[in-house]
Parts: C-alpha cells; structure tokens; sequence
C-alpha cells in the first residue's frame, strides 16, 4: 500500500523494518532492542504488527514480549491513544448486539496511555508475614490528566462535541483529582459538552446504548478494558485501528487486537485493522489526511463487495484469507 502511494500517488515514505515483542526476544533476548528503539525515535511514525504470545509467557515479566511495546510507548511519551470504534453499515449483523443498538456507530475512546497503573511506582511483588503481597499504583498528576483531557476536546472538536469523562471517583482519590481536572480543563471547550461517568457503569452504557457515546476519555488501565468491549460492539476486533501519539505528532500505529496466535500464519486473519491504522498514520503523524480518506474508503467499499475474513463471515458462509483481502484493499485504492 505504500508502494502504491508512491508509486500512483508520488508520496515517497522511506521505510524501515525491526523487530519487537517475541521475535525480538527470540533474536536478542530482549523484547525491543537498543537499534530498533533508536530508528522508532528517529521515525515520524511506528506502524507495529502485534506483540507475544503462548510461547513466551513464561519469561521473566521485564522481558517479556508486552515490554518492547510499552518501552515504545514510555520512550517516545505516547500520551494520547485514539481507539475510535466505528461501525461500518454492512458488518452490523456481525455485532454481539441487536443491529439497531449498534448501526451507524461511530465513538471514539481517548485512553491516557503512559501513566495510572502501569507505569506507577511503587509496584512489585513483596514478602509480608511470610507470605507474597503484590502491588501496583494509579497515579496521575494534574498535567498528566489535563493533557489527555485536552486531546479528548480537541478530537470532539472534530466529531459531535460530547465528551465524557470516565473514573471511579466513588472511591479513588486519583479519580476524584481526575473529574477535577478534567472538569477545569472544559472551561476551555465551552462549545463541548462534558459529562462525567464512573467506570462500571460506562462498561454497562456501552453495552447496553453504546450509541449514546461521542468520547470518552478514560484513564490507562479503565481505557484498556473500555476500548475492548468498545471493538466487540463492532463485530470484530480485527476491524479496529489505534493511534498513539505524542506532543510532537509522531505516533504508534498499531490494531487493537493482539497476536492472536491460534490463527498465526495460516492466512486468515483480518488485515483490516492494520490497513486502518495505516490510514490513521498517513492523518495524524504524516498530514496526509486526503490519503487517509482514501484508504479507508478502500475499506468500505471492500466490505459493501461483500468480502468478509473470517472473524466477520456469517456462519457456513465462505470466507476470504488475509493476503486475497489485502489485494483487494489496493485494487480498490484507486477509486
Ligand atoms: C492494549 C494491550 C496492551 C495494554 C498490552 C499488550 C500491554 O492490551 O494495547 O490494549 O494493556 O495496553
Ligand atoms: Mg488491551
């Protein structure tokens, strides 16, 4: 697909390769290697595949294939992660919902993606009373939540101007600086709406009218879960693209959906994620939002041809493997 932008388009991208989570650790015993971490820095923009899976479970949690993706997330100060779920038209009946409570959905989940828990400290595994006491911390500090509550506004700017805010300040005083902050931060946005919703029944809302939702903006931990159920709504997780960016607009790309390494390398896993995230790349982190568009009409218009992988096709229904439905993403590029 990059060929053919530079080669139909003139839009010459120089590309590189590297490797990182397992066939890294396989390669170099670590999970993302100095050299390939150098050449993300230097990059405008990471498009990554998926990391880990059964084989490398067992290696020691500081190596482990999940590591070379948040080391790249940490390094370059990826902040601000975009996970919009989109429904396209002809895939409703591949939701787990009715089709009426998912058709025309389109919300876009902010998740805060280098801070809460997975970074804080202290966190560990400790003896006490002769026993082992695991531990990790939520911590979010005000410039922290004020940043990613201004990527919220700023995307709503660009969709229906409804933001609502997700926490569980019920009970967590690192929630309650949250809807403080978050709640500041709209004075700026007075043409937003802002709304407030604790964590669980967020989950319950999306399932239950998901179509009430233009953002959300979440923080790490709440978003990784709340992105998933958002992806199941539109009937496949292998539909969903993601965005990772920092204040300099350079970016991670990547699917929402993991290795899924039960279907690993027998081609029939969706393409459609990564082929999306690369349209999210060409807007975000390469201004080329028109070369976005393109692609992502591509999509629709492969999806209303009737092509399903599949994860999307109805039960019995033939399906079409990963590479034949790459091919026709690029055969319908230049409609
Ligand atoms: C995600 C994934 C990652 C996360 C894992 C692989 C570390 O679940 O991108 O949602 O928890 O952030
Ligand atoms: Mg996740």
């Amino acid at each position: 697909m990059i060929d053919w932008f530079g080669n139909k388009r003139g839009f010459q991208v120089t590309l590189d390769e590297d490797l990182v989570g397992g066939c890294a650790y396989d390669a170099h015993g670590q999970a993302i290697s100095d050299a390939a971490m150098q050449k993300a820095h230097e990059a405008d923009a990471v498009l990554l595949g998926a990391v880990g899976g059964p084989k490398w479970e067992a290696i020691e949690r500081s190596i482990r294939p999940e590591r070379g993706l948040l080391r790249i997330r940490a390094e370059l100060g990826l902040y601000a992660n975009l996970r919009p779920a989109l429904l396209f038209g002809e895939l409703a009946g591949s939701s787990s919902l009715r089709p009426e409570l998912v058709a025309d959905l389109d919300i876009l989940i902010v998740r805060e993606l280098t801070g809460g828990i997975y970074f804080g400290q202290p966190r560990g595994i400790r003896e006490e009373n002769g026993e082992r006491v695991g531990y990790n911390t939520e911590v979010y500090s005000e410039s922290e939540i004020a940043r990613i509550a201004r990527s919220a506004f700023e995307a709503a700017r660009r969709r229906d101007r409804r933001v609502c805010s997700v926490d569980k300040a019920n009970v967590l005083e690192s929630s309650e600086l949250w809807r403080e902050v978050v709640t500041t931060v709209a004075q700026d946005y007075p043409d937003c709406e802002l709304s407030h919703m604790y964590v669980d029944n967020a989950a319950m809302q999306l399932v239950r009218a998901p179509k009430q939702f233009d953002v959300l903006v979440t923080g790490n931990l709440f978003g990784d879960i709340l992105s998933d159920i958002a992806a199941m709504l539109t009937g496949s997780i292998g539909m969903l693209p993601s965005a990772s960016i920092n204040e300099a607009r350079q970016g991670l790309y990547e699917p929402v959906h993991g290795s899924a390494p039960d279907i690993a390398g027998r081609d029939v896993a969706n393409p459609l994620a990564t082929i999306l995230s690369l349209a999210m790349l060409l807007r975000h982190s390469l201004d080329r939002g028109d070369l976005a568009d393109r692609v992502e009409r591509a999509v629709a218009r492969v999806l209303a041809d009737g092509l399903r992988t599949g994860d999307l096709a109805a039960p019995g229904a033939g399906a079409t493997g990963t590479r034949a439905m790459g091919d026709a993403v690029l055969a319908r590029l230049a409609d």
